[in-house]
């Protein structure tokens, strides 16, 4: 696109002109004596979607807002490049921010809307930038309107569009999708790839939800309290969680608290309330003592008889079975008391037999259970059974981000944090 093909603007200080990796070291922020950010440390490569995933409050805002110069860490550095950015004024960085409130300027029309910031910059082909900007996510025809006159998702483009045409280097996009319904919300995830891909910049995507980082990202983050938890391409934070918290915030798992007894050649021996079951050592944070053992749901078969293979089973109770046209979701309660889940993609017509009581044998490959230490008091929080308990959004998030601009402070609608003046 024409509007990522120029020189960039004037450079203030040089501060915008800076390109490359983001980085982050070190970088924590207090408030008070409460840490919000806690010696985070990342690198973002140039032109990559990243995904900062993690429950309400954990920090995520507080982190983009750092990035943006709207809030300074209380230790640590925030470089593009070689550019040292930490300290300097938001307008100062190549760095714009989308905010789940679309903040738009009501009484301008969508087209002045986008040429804002370019407007102030003095840029002679604002109007050309912001046409540019519309077509890229397909709002050219609503133009001429006015904000209100604009759906939700509507509005949404229209905010990417006012922060892509200034050009920056790093696009902020703070829960950006968080007041769409559900399927507008995944037509705007596919759609904000597909521009991600075209433009080529670095998109940094805060989000709560771990489909929706699941599906974007090249490279996700999860945070928790403050901290990374584990960093990493989605397939892989998935296939292998290293934490308890991580095993259940992405996707869900069956957990199981145990010892390791042995080895067996390439595999830990762990008894889990009274049940043997094997973990390939690499699959493993933790090699003796104290271990949880983990496996995902669509990984678990469910037999009528104890399965003759090599020991990974356990007896189960059925609790509960739901139909939910592609797969069949089960819910069982295992020897320790525990709660598990079972995937079934329905490949049958034959309707499912199992009712609540009935019982069973839970099956897998070892080649799919993991390992992680045990004793993450989060863990207790998130079981299988409730897992939608885990991922609630706890009042910290409401007051955070009732300033309705998802700043907390106002400062997302102030033109100045949004607009790049020369
Ligand atoms: N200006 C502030 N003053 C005091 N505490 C704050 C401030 N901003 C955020 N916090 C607190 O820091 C934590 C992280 O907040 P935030 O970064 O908004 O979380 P998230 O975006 O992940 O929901 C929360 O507990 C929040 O209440
Ligand atoms: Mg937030």
């Amino acid at each position: 696109m024409s509007i990522f093909g120029g020189n960039g603007s004037k450079a203030t200080r040089g501060f915008r002109e800076a390109r490359g990796n983001l980085r982050l070291t070190g970088v924590t922020k207090e408030f008070g004596d409460f840490t919000a950010v806690d010696d985070l440390g990342l690198e973002v490569p140039r032109g990559s979607f990243f995904a900062l995933l993690g429950p309400s409050g954990c920090g995520k805002t507080t982190t983009l807002r750092m990035v943006a110069g709207l809030e300074q860490p209380t230790r640590g550095r925030i470089l593009i490049g070689d550019t040292d950015l930490t300290g300097s004024r938001p307008y100062e960085r190549p760095v714009n921010t989308v905010f789940q409130s679309y903040a738009l300027f009501p009484h301008l029309t969508i087209r002045d809307n986008v040429a804002f910031g370019p407007k102030r910059r003095g840029e002679a082909d604002a109007g050309k930038l912001a046409d540019d900007a519309l077509e890229l996510v397909q709002m050219s025809h609503l133009a001429a309107r006015k904000p209100a006159q604009l759906s939700g998702g509507q509005q949404q483009r229209v905010a990417v569009a006012r922060a892509l045409v200034n050009r920056p280097e790093v696009l902020l996009l703070d829960e950006p999708l968080g007041a769409l319904d559900l399927k507008l919300r995944r037509q705007m995830q596919v759609e904000l790839k597909r521009i991600q891909t075209e433009v080529g910049l670095t998109f940094i995507h805060v989000t709560h939800d771990q489909e929706e980082a699941m599906t974007m990202a090249d490279t996700v983050a999860v945070m928790n309290h403050g901290r990374i938890e584990q960093m990493g391409h989605p397939e892989v934070l998935y296939d292998l969680p290293k934490t308890s918290f991580v095993a259940n915030f992405l996707g869900q798992s069956n957990l199981g608290d145990g010892r390791v007894t042995g080895t067996d050649g390439d595999d830990l021996v762990v008894e889990v309330a009274g049940t043997t079951v094997r973990i390939p050592k690499s699959r493993s944070t933790v090699h003796d003592g104290a271990i949880t053992f983990g496996v995902r749901p669509e990984k678990v078969r469910i037999r009528d008889q104890r399965p003759d293979g090599a020991g990974n089973d356990v007896k189960a109770t059925v609790v509960d079975v739901s139909f939910t046209g592609v797969a069949t979701q089960f819910l069982v309660t295992v020897a320790s008391g525990t709660t598990w889940a079972v995937y079934e993609q329905n490949l049958d017509v034959e309707r499912n037999h199992l009712r609540p009581g009935d019982e069973v044998w839970l099956e897998w490959e070892s080649g799919h259970a993991f390992g992680v230490p045990v004793n993450d008091v989060e863990a207790a929080a998130a079981t299988v059974a409730d897992p939608d308990a885990a991922k609630a959004e706890p009042r910290a998030h409401q007051s955070a981000d009732t300033s309705g601009d998802g700043t907390g402070d106002g400062s997302g609608s102030d033109p100045d944090a949004l607009a790049v003046p020369s």
